[in-house]
């Protein structure tokens, strides 16, 4: 049975970094059995341009209808003054699909603690995931209003909202290293303290994993003092959102992070966390590991083509062993050339077999 893909190329560097996934892909799933179809929608700022809304129906009908859905990356200044932004389409699919849980892992790895900012006996063996709320909390709460001498953002949670995220956290720690981390405000917020009282609620029901709880101030210090600690971090949509670019520069670079977006049922949303880098686009200079590392993720998740995806992974790690890397890792290759050495990679590693 073949897998249908929807993809969403985005806008500045998303259709860069898609291309090149997409024939990393293609070369990983001929060596294997990965029997897919693509199929391409315009999204975001694209949309806008030809369609005059970011989210169009036949977009979101075909994400609704995919297995699985990639995409790049939208936004940029050309739309910044337009009446709907491409913003407001992504936060639309992930509400209309029901994506509340967004999945954002922190990898060091070792061919890259020199890349990162942090000394290297801080940042060796980090590797933790941010569970991020996604379609909830003040990216969504009503009322919102934007008037010339105020302006007001609401954060709502629901209970049920606060503990569907807490659970599929701790669930995610039963598969790691069993540690959750609780990420709030409630010295302060209203919203932060039901957080944390549904957090001490259902904690009792995973036994076999230990929690801590950090205000989010201090837990943005300890990503860079001791990023070892976490394993996984589970927060709200706004904390998450700013946590997961942190937690990722330390990586070496935000252009390597993937992330996945599910919900109860229905296909999972797959992108890189970075946003379409509007100041390298048409450069040659993006970075394509988040999309490449997105769709490893995607054929894991949604496909368990582990198969396939360990291809893909081997030939990455190689490529980076033998010192081929995009600026944003200190080395000169470019989106095409970088892409050009995986594949390369897929294949001379196939011919060997
Ligand atoms: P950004 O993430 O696009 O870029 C931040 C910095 O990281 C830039 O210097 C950029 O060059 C660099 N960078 C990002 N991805 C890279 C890659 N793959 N390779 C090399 N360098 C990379 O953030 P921004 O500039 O604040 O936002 C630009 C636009 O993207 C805005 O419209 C924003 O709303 C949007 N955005 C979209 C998404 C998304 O589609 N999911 C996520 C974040 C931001
Ligand atoms: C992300 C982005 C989005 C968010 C923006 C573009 C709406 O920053 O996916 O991290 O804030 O969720
Ligand atoms: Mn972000």
């Amino acid at each position: 049975m073949s897998a249908t893909i929807a993809v969403l190329p985005g806008d500045y560097i998303g259709p860069e970094i898609m291309q090149a996934g997409l024939a990393v892909l293609k070369a990983a799933a001929a060596t294997t059995n990965f029997d897919y179809q693509l199929k391409s929608y315009p999204f975001g700022g694209a949309a806008i341009d030809a369609t005059g809304e970011p989210l169009p129906e036949a977009t979101l009908k075909g994400a609704q209808a995919a297995d699985a859905i990639l995409l790049a990356a939208i936004g940029g200044p050309k739309w910044d003054d337009a009446p709907q932004r491409p913003e407001a389409g992504l936060l639309a699919i992930r509400k209309a699909l029901g994506l509340f849980a967004n999945i954002r892992p922190t990898q060091v790895i070792p061919a890259l603690v020199p890349r990162s900012p942090l000394k290297a006996d801080i940042v060796s063996g980090t590797d933790f995931v941010i569970v991020r709320e996604l379609t909830s909390g003040i990216y969504f709460g009503e009322p919102r209003e934007l008037a010339a001498d105020h302006a007001i953002d609401t954060m709502v949670y629901q209970a049920s909202e606060i503990e569907r995220i807490l659970r599929a956290g701790f669930e995610l720690a039963q598969t790691r290293r069993r540690h959750v981390t609780v990420v709030d405000k409630a010295n302060v917020l209203a919203t932060s303290k039901l957080w944390r009282q549904i957090a001490e609620q259902v904690a009792p029901d995973y036994p076999d994993v230990t929690v801590d709880y950090e205000y989010v101030d201090a837990a943005a210090m300890k990503i860079v003092q001791q990023p070892t600690h976490f394993d996984v971090i589970i927060t709200e949509n706004l904390f998450g959102d700013i946590l997961s670019d942190e937690a990722a520069t330390i990586t070496g670079s935000l252009g390597t992070i993937p992330s996945e977006s599910r919900g109860i049922s229905g296909p999972s949303l797959y992108e890189p966390i970075h946003g379409s880098a509007p100041d390298i686009a048409g450069t040659g200079k993006a970075d394509p590991l988040s999309m490449i590392n997105s769709i490893m993720l995607m054929l894991r998740n949604s496909f368990q083509a582990n198969t396939t995806a360990d291809k893909i992974a081997k030939a990455v790690a190689a490529t980076l062993a033998a010192g081929i890397m995009p600026p944003d890792l200190g080395g000169t290759a470019t989106t095409e050339s970088m892409t050009n050495a995986i594949i390369e990679q897929i294949k001379t590693r196939e011919a060997m077999n």
